[in-house]
């Protein structure tokens, strides 16, 4: 007889979580939200109508068993919950006003240094990739961290689609605009759209992926539906949401971060405990549902994936 045996973060939270833990991650996450309300019951809503979508469209994809986790994975609840998407807020409680968005349908363009601009839409382009899923930490500059199951392509095969030319050294990431839907976009203080960007060395490493789904179905809204990057060892703002534009440049792009304050969020950003952020330490971490902080590894302790890229470097602000 065939059983599926059941992932991790398909335990229900009742079976896997013994009461006073949950009491515990409740007040963790209190603490952290500066005693907001807590939205953990929309979460659950918005999970269910997810999943009967994902049974649809193929998720969950197959397991990449190369990418392994030292910790246990981060409870789904929380991480559709928490999140940062400055675009609808600037609390962590912005899964609510996200369900604005409409991923679907979504058009995506790719231009700039390539062979043949394309505009495509989020289903064609799904059509060409191979979705797989893998499993990864993340590292909030904020010292927040998660671990978490994407389901996605490796961002070099979104390069290989777009066959850029010779002078083409970085990939420009950029998210929607759309003010009727976001209206902190509307906010002229900051350098909107939200803007991220890759050298084509770390655009083309096998750990840089393009993420269209997690926990075995698509990205909810608040994640970055439906279609983001995550780069897990640069701090978390690297890993640009709901993408519209993959652009090859010649110039390295700005991103939002660097835009609105340099001294604080550079191009690099790649995670290091020994570099503090000017306000605070980096040392270490606090992982979603956790009251206790961990240490911080260098690189996000994906050394054997990347520090090769990092070779002769070694004079820029690769950890800023
Ligand atoms: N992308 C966009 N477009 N807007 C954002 O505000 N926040 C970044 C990143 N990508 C952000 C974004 C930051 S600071 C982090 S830590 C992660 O998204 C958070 O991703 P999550 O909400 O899925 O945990």
């Amino acid at each position: 007889m065939l059983t599926r045996r059941l992932k991790g973060w398909e335990i229900p939270e009742s079976e896997a979580t013994p009461e006073a833990l949950f009491e515990g991650r409740r007040a963790w996450l209190k603490a952290a939200l500066g005693g907001m309300a807590l939205t953990s019951p929309l979460s659950i809503a918005l999970t269910s109508p997810a999943r009967a979508e994902a049974a649809a469209s193929g998720y969950p994809a197959k397991a990449n068993g190369r990418f392994a986790l030292d910790r246990p994975i981060s409870a789904e609840r929380l991480v559709e919950s928490y999140n940062n998407f400055y675009e609808f807020g600037f609390e962590k409680t912005v899964a609510g006003a996200a369900q604005a968005l409409k991923p679907d349908p979504w058009t995506i363009k790719i231009d700039g240094l390539v062979e043949r601009e394309q505009t495509l839409s989020f289903d064609d382009l799904l059509k060409k990739m191979t979705l797989e899923e893998r499993l990864y930490r993340h590292r909030c500059v904020e010292t927040w961290s998660m671990a978490v199951p994407w389901t996605g392509f490796p961002v070099k095969a979104l390069v290989d689609l777009a066959r850029p030319l010779s002078g083409a050294k970085y990939l420009r990431m950029e998210t929607f605009t759309d003010t009727s839907i976001a209206p902190e976009e509307g906010d002229p203080l900051y350098p909107w759209p939200y803007v991220e960007g890759l050298t084509m060395a770390e655009a083309n490493n096998d750990l840089a992926f393009i993420a269209t789904g997690i926990y075995g179905k698509p990205l909810p809204k608040q994640n970055g539906a439906p279609i983001r990057l995550v780069v897990p060892w640069k701090y978390g703002f690297k890993s640009a949401k709901s993408l519209v534009k993959f652009s090859f440049v010649a110039d390295r792009p700005v991103g939002f971060w660097e835009a609105l304050q340099s001294s604080e969020y550079g191009f690099w950003a790649n995670v290091n405990p020994a570099v503090p952020h000017p306000r605070w330490s980096q040392a270490r971490e606090t992982p979603l549902g956790s009251l206790i902080p961990r240490s911080t590894l260098i690189w996000n302790g994906y050394g054997e994936f990347v520090a090769d890229i990092y070779k002769g470097l070694e004079g820029e602000r690769l950890f800023a």
